[in-house]
């Protein structure tokens, strides 16, 4: 019930209300996916992944965006955790580091059953939402974390991967990152290098999502035309609305459309307004900016909490979802293209990965990088000396083709 026009200025309260009331009765029955969030790395830095140290306690836990209470405010029932590690472990401890942070998810789920489902497939999500936990799944933020191995791919994926975000920022030897949209790195696979090219087919295969934040245009412009199945930018905003070579540009936009991909937009103010500051309904723009460009069905949350310094007013934490979808209905989005946007595009893009890799017939990718690619001294060269032993010794190759000319 809205006051009469005595009471005018209590309009626009009332008018609040009303849509924050809406929102959370559409985010009962569908609840936010959010696709990444930096609490494991945060676990990581503040108790060295100790999660029985009181202080740990995610009921309790203060000085992050990101808690129990919060979470359960925010109606958040989906959420990709960040098994994060740095560029400077690439070529040193990565995948060690990367299995850590992978386990350090598993133990959340573990501790705290009541809240967490930790989940690997479409119909996992969907049954977490029903029980009222927060259906936890694994993305990987760096192709570093493979060390240019295809059976490291493959045994993440057996651990719980299902995104593996291509690059952070810095290349890999099979893929660009962004940095060189800006300048500050040389272009080295121009996109995907023919291993990189090969580990996506991999992915597909496997069911294991694509993602392109962090990429460079030559990359997400490569994958998007190469992967059979639709990608994800798990955390990445429109760059049309935001200069920074972090968010994705138009064209690439169409490109998300085409292929019925999916965009979660990022809320670190740096990458929403281009500086310090920025408020919610800035994010809020760059939800209708790709909604009018790439499809209401190519919306989703990539709010990057716990991952970054700054966020919007109004945004602070991940307590804070209902006001941002408030404030989607205050601008007449549709509650499907709300509940779209909230859950049900990273349900249909994580299907379609699913039937690809369900419908698949081929083999598993088996060529090895060339060790010329891999660089770095620390490595072993099993495998690869065998293999030099046999195809390419000068002395073996000349043996073979004299050989061949005594045939007849
Ligand atoms: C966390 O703290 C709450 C409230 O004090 C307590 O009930 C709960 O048992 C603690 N959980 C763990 C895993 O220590
Ligand atoms: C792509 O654009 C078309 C035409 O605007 C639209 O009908 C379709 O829903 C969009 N796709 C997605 C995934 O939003
Ligand atoms: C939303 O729709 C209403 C009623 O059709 C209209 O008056 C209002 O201007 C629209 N608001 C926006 C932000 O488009
Ligand atoms: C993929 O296959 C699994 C196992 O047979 C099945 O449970 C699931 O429904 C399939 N998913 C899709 C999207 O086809
Ligand atoms: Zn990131």
């Amino acid at each position: 019930m809205c006051p009469g026009w005595w009471l005018w200025p209590l309009v626009a309260v009332c008018a609040a209300d009303v849509f924050r009331d809406e929102a959370e009765r559409i985010m009962q029955d569908t609840p936010v996916i959010d696709g990444h969030n930096d609490l494991p790395w945060q676990l990581l830095k503040m108790f060295n992944n100790q999660l029985q140290d009181e202080r740990a306690n995610l009921s309790t836990l203060t000085g992050t965006h990101t808690n129990i209470p919060k979470l359960r405010a925010g109606f958040v029932g989906g959420q990709f955790w960040s098994a994060y590690v740095p560029c400077d472990t690439q070529n040193k401890d990565a995948v060690r580091r990367t299995l850590e942070q992978m386990d350090v998810i598993h133990r959340m789920c573990e501790m705290y059953p009541e809240t967490f489902l930790c989940v690997t497939t479409s119909a996992g999500i969907r049954q977490a939402f029903q029980e009222g936990r927060v259906a936890s799944l694994i993305g990987v933020e760096g192709g570093h974390s493979i060390d240019s191995s295809l059976g490291v791919l493959r045994a993440l994926y057996h651990l719980g991967m299902r995104y593996l975000t291509l690059t952070h920022n810095c290349n890999t030897p099979w893929a660009d990152n962004w940095l060189v949209d800006s300048g500050s790195d040389d272009a080295q696979s121009h996109g995907l290098s023919v291993f990189g090219q090969s580990v996506l087919r991999e992915m597909n295969r496997l069911g294991v999502m694509i993602d392109l934040a962090h990429v460079s245009v030559a990359t997400m412009k490569a994958a998007l035309q190469l992967s059979a199945a639709p990608v994800i930018f798990s955390h990445s905003s429109a760059y049309s609305l935001c200069a920074n070579r972090r968010n994705v540009p138009d064209d690439v936009l169409q490109l998300v459309n085409q292929t019925g991909s999916l965009v979660m937009v990022n809320f670190y103010n740096d990458y929403v307004s281009c500086t310090e500051d920025a408020d919610l309904s800035q994010v809020a723009d760059h939800l209708d900016y790709i909604r009018k460009v790439a499809g209401a069905g190519a919306v989703g949350f990539g709010g990057d909490f716990d991952g970054v310094t700054r966020l919007p007013t109004g945004l602070e934490d991940v307590s804070k979802y209902p006001d941002l979808i408030a404030e989607l209905l205050r601008r007449n989005w549709t509650e499907a293209e709300v509940r779209g946007a909230l859950a049900d595009n990273l349900l249909r893009v994580f299907e379609a990965v699913e039937k690809v890799s369900n419908e698949t017939l081929q083999a598993p990718e088996e060529e090895p990088i060339p060790l010329d690619q891999l660089g770095s001294s620390c490595r072993t060269q099993y495998g690869y000396s065998e293999a030099s032993t046999l195809y390419h010794q000068p002395g073996a190759l000349l043996a073979a083709l004299i050989f061949v000319l005594r045939l007849p």
